[in-house]
Protein backbone atom coordinates (compact mmCIF):
# COMPACT_ATOMS: atom_id res chain seq x y z
CA UNK A 1 0.00 0.00 0.00
CA UNK A 2 1.29 3.36 -0.81
CA UNK A 3 0.68 6.86 1.29
CA UNK A 4 -0.10 10.16 0.23
CA UNK A 5 1.33 13.19 1.93
CA UNK A 6 -0.41 16.89 1.21
CA UNK A 7 2.41 19.33 2.08
CA UNK A 8 0.86 22.20 -0.47
CA UNK A 9 -1.62 24.35 0.67
CA UNK A 10 -1.64 27.94 1.17
CA UNK A 11 -1.64 28.07 4.76
CA UNK A 12 -3.35 31.82 5.60
CA UNK A 13 -4.03 30.59 8.39
CA UNK A 14 -0.94 30.24 10.34
CA UNK A 15 0.50 34.15 8.97
CA UNK A 16 2.84 35.26 9.01
CA UNK A 17 4.38 32.50 9.91
CA UNK A 18 3.78 30.78 6.93
CA UNK A 19 4.72 34.20 4.74
CA UNK A 20 8.22 32.67 4.90
CA UNK A 21 7.86 29.36 5.78
CA UNK A 22 5.74 26.19 5.24
CA UNK A 23 3.17 25.46 7.79
CA UNK A 24 4.30 21.50 7.76
CA UNK A 25 7.73 22.85 9.46
CA UNK A 26 5.97 24.37 12.24
CA UNK A 27 7.87 22.60 15.16
CA UNK A 28 5.47 20.28 17.48
CA UNK A 29 8.03 19.39 20.19
CA UNK A 30 10.97 21.05 17.89
CA UNK A 31 10.10 18.41 15.63
CA UNK A 32 8.82 19.70 12.15
CA UNK A 33 4.77 18.01 12.53
CA UNK A 34 5.32 16.79 8.76
CA UNK A 35 8.17 14.41 10.28
CA UNK A 36 5.32 12.58 12.41
CA UNK A 37 3.21 12.22 9.76
CA UNK A 38 6.02 10.23 7.80
CA UNK A 39 6.82 8.44 10.64
CA UNK A 40 2.69 7.32 11.05
CA UNK A 41 3.31 6.33 7.84
CA UNK A 42 6.25 3.83 8.14
CA UNK A 43 4.64 2.58 11.64
CA UNK A 44 2.30 0.82 9.45
CA UNK A 45 4.70 -0.74 6.96
CA UNK A 46 3.50 2.12 4.12
CA UNK A 47 7.16 3.10 3.24
CA UNK A 48 6.28 4.48 -0.97
CA UNK A 49 4.99 7.66 -0.05
CA UNK A 50 4.32 10.08 -2.74
CA UNK A 51 4.04 13.80 -1.14
CA UNK A 52 2.34 17.10 -2.81
CA UNK A 53 4.41 20.24 -2.58
CA UNK A 54 3.62 23.73 -3.15
CA UNK A 55 6.03 26.93 -3.27
CA UNK A 56 7.58 26.01 -0.15
CA UNK A 57 8.26 22.66 -1.71
CA UNK A 58 11.96 23.25 -1.77
CA UNK A 59 12.37 23.63 2.19
CA UNK A 60 10.31 20.66 1.90
CA UNK A 61 12.20 19.01 0.05
CA UNK A 62 15.18 20.38 2.15
CA UNK A 63 13.67 19.17 5.39
CA UNK A 64 12.70 15.62 4.04
CA UNK A 65 15.12 14.72 2.04
CA UNK A 66 14.55 11.62 0.12
CA UNK A 67 12.74 9.32 3.23
CA UNK A 68 15.86 7.08 3.53
CA UNK A 69 16.00 8.58 7.25
CA UNK A 70 12.89 6.76 7.84
CA UNK A 71 13.70 3.67 5.70
CA UNK A 72 10.92 5.28 3.36
CA UNK A 73 10.87 6.40 -0.19
CA UNK A 74 9.89 10.08 -1.08
CA UNK A 75 8.24 10.83 -4.39
CA UNK A 76 8.01 14.65 -4.41
CA UNK A 77 4.80 15.93 -6.34
CA UNK A 78 4.04 19.31 -7.32
CA UNK A 79 0.81 21.04 -7.29
CA UNK A 80 1.70 24.23 -9.00
CA UNK A 81 -1.53 25.90 -7.05
CA UNK A 82 -2.82 24.95 -4.64
CA UNK A 83 -6.49 23.86 -6.13
CA UNK A 84 -7.80 21.27 -3.43
CA UNK A 85 -7.51 18.09 -1.66
CA UNK A 86 -8.96 16.04 -4.66
CA UNK A 87 -6.80 18.37 -6.38
CA UNK A 88 -3.52 16.69 -4.86
CA UNK A 89 -5.44 13.18 -5.40
CA UNK A 90 -5.60 14.07 -9.34
CA UNK A 91 -1.93 15.11 -9.31
CA UNK A 92 -1.04 12.03 -7.65
CA UNK A 93 -3.00 9.74 -9.99
CA UNK A 94 0.06 8.17 -12.25
CA UNK A 95 2.26 7.77 -8.69
CA UNK A 96 -0.75 5.98 -7.05
CA UNK A 97 -1.93 3.71 -9.59
CA UNK A 98 -5.34 1.82 -9.14
CA UNK A 99 -4.02 0.46 -4.95
CA UNK A 100 -5.12 1.37 -2.21
CA UNK A 101 -3.94 4.24 -0.37
CA UNK A 102 -3.50 6.03 2.76
CA UNK A 103 -3.88 10.05 2.40
CA UNK A 104 -2.41 12.32 5.12
CA UNK A 105 -2.90 15.94 5.79
CA UNK A 106 0.81 17.37 6.51
CA UNK A 107 -0.36 19.35 9.09
CA UNK A 108 -2.53 17.16 10.72
CA UNK A 109 -1.52 15.39 14.14
CA UNK A 110 -3.27 11.95 15.04
CA UNK A 111 -2.49 10.17 18.94
CA UNK A 112 -2.59 6.65 17.60
CA UNK A 113 -0.91 7.73 14.26
CA UNK A 114 -2.60 5.75 11.37
CA UNK A 115 -2.55 1.61 13.31
CA UNK A 116 -6.47 1.90 13.90
CA UNK A 117 -7.55 3.13 9.95
CA UNK A 118 -4.93 0.42 8.55
CA UNK A 119 -6.35 -2.69 10.65
CA UNK A 120 -9.81 -1.70 9.76
CA UNK A 121 -9.55 -1.58 6.23
CA UNK A 122 -7.13 -5.12 6.38
CA UNK A 123 -10.25 -6.61 7.85
CA UNK A 124 -13.10 -5.44 5.77
CA UNK A 125 -11.48 -3.90 2.26
CA UNK A 126 -14.89 -4.26 0.99
CA UNK A 127 -15.82 -0.04 1.24
CA UNK A 128 -14.51 2.13 -1.90
CA UNK A 129 -13.23 4.34 1.28
CA UNK A 130 -12.80 4.78 5.01
CA UNK A 131 -12.94 7.98 6.91
CA UNK A 132 -12.59 8.83 10.07
CA UNK A 133 -14.44 10.78 12.35
CA UNK A 134 -14.52 13.07 15.70
CA UNK A 135 -16.89 15.13 17.31
CA UNK A 136 -15.63 18.97 17.23
CA UNK A 137 -16.99 21.74 19.27
CA UNK A 138 -17.13 24.24 16.15
CA UNK A 139 -18.07 21.70 13.59
CA UNK A 140 -18.79 24.67 10.85
CA UNK A 141 -14.80 24.89 10.32
CA UNK A 142 -14.26 21.13 8.79
CA UNK A 143 -16.45 18.65 6.68
CA UNK A 144 -18.85 16.99 8.27
CA UNK A 145 -20.24 14.00 8.07
CA UNK A 146 -24.17 13.30 8.39
CA UNK A 147 -24.52 9.51 9.70
CA UNK A 148 -27.76 7.36 9.73
CA UNK A 149 -28.28 3.83 10.42
CA UNK A 150 -24.65 3.56 11.07
CA UNK A 151 -23.80 4.52 7.56
CA UNK A 152 -22.34 7.72 6.32
CA UNK A 153 -25.00 9.15 3.75
CA UNK A 154 -23.85 12.89 3.36
CA UNK A 155 -20.86 14.91 3.38
CA UNK A 156 -20.71 18.64 3.47
CA UNK A 157 -17.11 21.34 3.72
CA UNK A 158 -17.49 23.42 5.94
CA UNK A 159 -21.30 23.92 6.95
CA UNK A 160 -23.10 27.39 8.19
CA UNK A 161 -25.86 24.59 9.70
CA UNK A 162 -23.78 21.92 10.94
CA UNK A 163 -25.44 18.42 10.43
CA UNK A 164 -23.88 16.93 13.43
CA UNK A 165 -20.78 17.67 15.27
CA UNK A 166 -18.75 14.92 13.32
CA UNK A 167 -15.85 16.47 11.17
CA UNK A 168 -13.52 14.38 8.71
CA UNK A 169 -10.06 13.63 10.43
CA UNK A 170 -7.28 14.30 8.02
CA UNK A 171 -6.63 10.54 7.29
CA UNK A 172 -8.56 8.62 4.87
CA UNK A 173 -8.03 5.59 3.00
CA UNK A 174 -9.07 4.99 -0.65
CA UNK A 175 -9.19 2.50 -3.20
CA UNK A 176 -8.70 3.07 -6.76
CA UNK A 177 -12.46 4.11 -7.08
CA UNK A 178 -11.23 7.57 -5.91
CA UNK A 179 -9.36 8.62 -9.14
CA UNK A 180 -12.71 8.85 -11.28
CA UNK A 181 -14.56 10.45 -8.32
CA UNK A 182 -11.72 13.58 -8.67
CA UNK A 183 -11.84 13.54 -11.80
CA UNK A 184 -15.99 13.72 -11.80
CA UNK A 185 -16.62 16.65 -9.65
CA UNK A 186 -16.41 20.25 -9.79
CA UNK A 187 -14.59 23.11 -8.03
CA UNK A 188 -16.63 24.27 -5.60
CA UNK A 189 -18.14 27.38 -4.75
CA UNK A 190 -14.25 28.59 -3.30
CA UNK A 191 -12.63 27.67 -6.31
CA UNK A 192 -11.09 24.03 -4.99
CA UNK A 193 -11.58 20.65 -5.76
CA UNK A 194 -13.11 19.07 -2.98
CA UNK A 195 -12.03 15.79 -1.12
CA UNK A 196 -15.88 15.90 0.29
CA UNK A 197 -17.11 16.22 -2.90
CA UNK A 198 -15.33 13.21 -4.27
CA UNK A 199 -15.82 11.04 -1.43
CA UNK A 200 -19.74 12.34 -2.00
CA UNK A 201 -19.69 11.58 -5.57
CA UNK A 202 -18.62 8.07 -4.39
CA UNK A 203 -21.85 7.84 -2.25
CA UNK A 204 -23.91 8.86 -4.84
CA UNK A 205 -22.48 6.70 -7.08
CA UNK A 206 -24.09 3.83 -4.56
CA UNK A 207 -20.08 2.92 -2.75
CA UNK A 208 -20.00 2.28 0.36
CA UNK A 209 -18.25 4.36 2.67
CA UNK A 210 -16.53 3.17 6.02
CA UNK A 211 -16.38 5.23 9.24
CA UNK A 212 -14.77 5.09 12.48
CA UNK A 213 -14.55 7.62 15.44
CA UNK A 214 -10.92 8.36 15.68
CA UNK A 215 -9.55 6.75 19.51
CA UNK A 216 -7.55 9.33 20.80
CA UNK A 217 -6.94 12.83 20.39
CA UNK A 218 -6.46 14.32 16.32
CA UNK A 219 -5.65 17.62 15.81
CA UNK A 220 -5.11 19.88 12.53
CA UNK A 221 -2.39 22.58 13.33
CA UNK A 222 -3.03 24.75 10.99
CA UNK A 223 -3.95 27.69 13.71
CA UNK A 224 -1.92 28.57 16.15
CA UNK A 225 -4.30 27.42 19.52
CA UNK A 226 -4.59 23.86 17.96
CA UNK A 227 -0.93 24.24 17.36
CA UNK A 228 -0.32 24.75 21.25
CA UNK A 229 -2.59 22.15 22.26
CA UNK A 230 -0.57 19.71 19.78
CA UNK A 231 2.65 21.05 21.55
CA UNK A 232 1.27 20.15 24.77
CA UNK A 233 0.39 16.63 23.87
CA UNK A 234 3.49 15.69 22.64
CA UNK A 235 5.31 17.53 25.66
CA UNK A 236 3.42 15.26 27.90
CA UNK A 237 4.53 11.88 26.38
CA UNK A 238 8.29 13.45 26.29
CA UNK A 239 10.78 11.15 27.77
CA UNK A 240 12.99 13.49 29.78
CA UNK A 241 16.50 13.67 28.84
CA UNK A 242 19.34 16.18 29.96
CA UNK A 243 22.15 16.07 27.29
CA UNK A 244 22.94 19.93 27.92
CA UNK A 245 24.47 21.50 30.46
CA UNK A 246 22.64 22.79 33.30
CA UNK A 247 24.09 24.51 36.73
CA UNK A 248 24.02 23.95 40.49
CA UNK A 249 21.85 27.11 40.61
CA UNK A 250 19.27 25.94 37.93
CA UNK A 251 16.03 23.50 38.51
CA UNK A 252 14.59 21.18 36.47
CA UNK A 253 10.63 19.93 37.72
CA UNK A 254 9.16 17.42 35.44
CA UNK A 255 9.47 16.05 31.94
CA UNK A 256 12.37 18.24 30.80
CA UNK A 257 14.48 17.39 27.84
CA UNK A 258 17.67 19.51 27.61
CA UNK A 259 19.06 19.55 24.29
CA UNK A 260 23.27 18.57 23.58
CA UNK A 261 24.81 21.96 23.37
CA UNK A 262 22.02 23.64 25.59
CA UNK A 263 22.83 25.68 28.63
CA UNK A 264 20.45 26.45 31.43
CA UNK A 265 22.26 28.14 34.12
CA UNK A 266 20.41 30.13 37.04
CA UNK A 267 16.83 29.15 35.92
CA UNK A 268 13.61 27.32 36.45
CA UNK A 269 12.51 24.88 33.26
CA UNK A 270 9.12 23.22 35.00
CA UNK A 271 8.41 20.68 32.38
CA UNK A 272 6.95 19.21 30.56
CA UNK A 273 9.41 21.56 27.88
CA UNK A 274 12.24 21.21 25.52
CA UNK A 275 15.19 23.31 25.51
CA UNK A 276 16.64 22.90 21.94
CA UNK A 277 20.27 21.95 20.80
CA UNK A 278 22.28 25.43 21.59
CA UNK A 279 19.77 27.21 23.35
CA UNK A 280 20.86 29.09 26.05
CA UNK A 281 18.36 29.90 29.35
CA UNK A 282 19.89 32.59 31.81
CA UNK A 283 18.07 33.72 35.05
CA UNK A 284 14.94 32.54 33.66
CA UNK A 285 11.87 30.38 33.99
CA UNK A 286 10.58 28.02 31.21
CA UNK A 287 7.14 27.07 32.22
CA UNK A 288 4.82 24.02 31.73
CA UNK A 289 4.19 23.33 27.43
CA UNK A 290 6.97 25.12 26.12
CA UNK A 291 9.37 24.27 23.29
CA UNK A 292 12.58 26.44 22.84
CA UNK A 293 13.63 26.05 19.61
CA UNK A 294 17.36 25.46 18.73
CA UNK A 295 20.05 28.03 19.34
CA UNK A 296 17.15 30.58 21.22
CA UNK A 297 18.46 32.80 23.99
CA UNK A 298 16.03 33.53 27.05
CA UNK A 299 17.68 35.81 29.47
CA UNK A 300 16.25 37.10 32.96
CA UNK A 301 12.65 36.50 31.22
CA UNK A 302 9.43 33.85 32.16
CA UNK A 303 7.53 32.00 29.12
CA UNK A 304 5.09 29.52 29.07
CA UNK A 305 2.99 27.20 27.13
CA UNK A 306 4.80 28.71 24.13
CA UNK A 307 6.22 27.86 21.02
CA UNK A 308 9.64 29.47 20.16
CA UNK A 309 11.46 28.54 16.70
CA UNK A 310 14.84 28.79 16.14
CA UNK A 311 17.12 31.44 16.80
CA UNK A 312 14.61 33.69 19.11
CA UNK A 313 16.02 36.05 21.37
CA UNK A 314 13.91 36.95 24.27
CA UNK A 315 15.45 39.37 26.77
CA UNK A 316 13.87 40.94 30.18
CA UNK A 317 10.54 39.55 29.22
CA UNK A 318 8.25 39.15 32.68
CA UNK A 319 5.82 36.75 31.01
CA UNK A 320 5.06 35.91 27.72
CA UNK A 321 2.42 32.77 27.42
CA UNK A 322 -0.12 31.20 24.97
CA UNK A 323 2.63 32.49 22.26
CA UNK A 324 4.33 31.29 18.94
CA UNK A 325 7.08 33.10 17.66
CA UNK A 326 8.61 32.35 14.31
CA UNK A 327 12.22 32.11 13.59
CA UNK A 328 15.00 35.01 14.55
CA UNK A 329 12.26 37.19 16.12
CA UNK A 330 13.21 39.38 18.97
CA UNK A 331 11.03 40.30 21.92
CA UNK A 332 13.13 42.53 24.43
CA UNK A 333 12.69 45.06 27.13
CA UNK A 334 14.94 48.42 27.21
CA UNK A 335 13.46 50.60 29.73
CA UNK A 336 14.88 53.05 27.37
CA UNK A 337 12.95 56.19 27.84
CA UNK A 338 10.31 57.35 26.72
CA UNK A 339 8.65 54.04 28.12
CA UNK A 340 7.14 52.60 25.09
CA UNK A 341 6.17 49.45 23.24
CA UNK A 342 8.37 49.72 20.04
CA UNK A 343 7.09 47.15 17.17
CA UNK A 344 9.09 46.00 14.12
CA UNK A 345 6.32 43.45 12.95
CA UNK A 346 5.56 41.95 9.38
CA UNK A 347 2.50 41.38 7.94
CA UNK A 348 -0.44 39.26 9.46
CA UNK A 349 1.11 39.40 12.77
CA UNK A 350 -0.89 39.23 16.04
CA UNK A 351 0.30 41.42 19.63
CA UNK A 352 -2.21 40.93 22.57
CA UNK A 353 -0.23 43.56 24.67
CA UNK A 354 -1.28 43.03 28.85
P1 LIG B 1 -5.90 23.12 4.49
O1 LIG B 1 -5.47 23.40 5.89
O2 LIG B 1 -7.31 22.75 4.30
O3 LIG B 1 -5.58 24.36 3.53
P2 LIG B 1 -4.39 25.38 3.49
O4 LIG B 1 -3.05 24.74 3.64
O5 LIG B 1 -4.55 26.16 2.20
O6 LIG B 1 -4.52 26.30 4.79
P3 LIG B 1 -5.36 27.63 5.15
O7 LIG B 1 -6.78 27.20 5.22
O8 LIG B 1 -4.79 28.08 6.50
O9 LIG B 1 -5.05 28.63 4.08
O10 LIG B 1 -4.98 21.97 3.88
C1 LIG B 1 -4.83 20.73 4.53
C2 LIG B 1 -3.49 20.13 4.15
O11 LIG B 1 -3.43 19.86 2.75
C3 LIG B 1 -2.32 21.02 4.45
O12 LIG B 1 -1.22 20.21 4.85
C4 LIG B 1 -2.02 21.67 3.12
C5 LIG B 1 -2.40 20.61 2.12
N1 LIG B 1 -2.92 21.10 0.84
C6 LIG B 1 -2.24 20.82 -0.35
O13 LIG B 1 -1.18 20.19 -0.33
N2 LIG B 1 -2.79 21.27 -1.52
C7 LIG B 1 -3.97 21.96 -1.58
O14 LIG B 1 -4.41 22.33 -2.69
C8 LIG B 1 -4.64 22.26 -0.34
C9 LIG B 1 -5.93 23.03 -0.33
C10 LIG B 1 -4.08 21.80 0.84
Amino acid sequence: MKGLILAGGRGTRLRPITHTSSKQLVPIANKPILHYAIEHMTQVGITDIGMVIGETGEEVRASVGDGSRWGASITYLPQPDPLGLAHCVQIAGPFLGDEPFVMYLGDNMLQHGLGPLVERFRADPSPAARILLCPVADPHRFGVAEVADGRVVRLVEKPTEPVSDLAMVGAYLFTGAIHEAVRAIRPSARGELEIVDAIQWLLDGGHAVGHDLVDGWWLDTGKKDSLLEANRRVLEDLPVRIDGTVDDRSDLDGRVVVEAGAVVRGSTVRGPAIIGRGAVIVDSYVGPFSSIGDEVTITGSEIENSVLLERVRIDGVPRLIDSLVGRDSEITRSNRPPRATRLLLGDHCAVDLQ
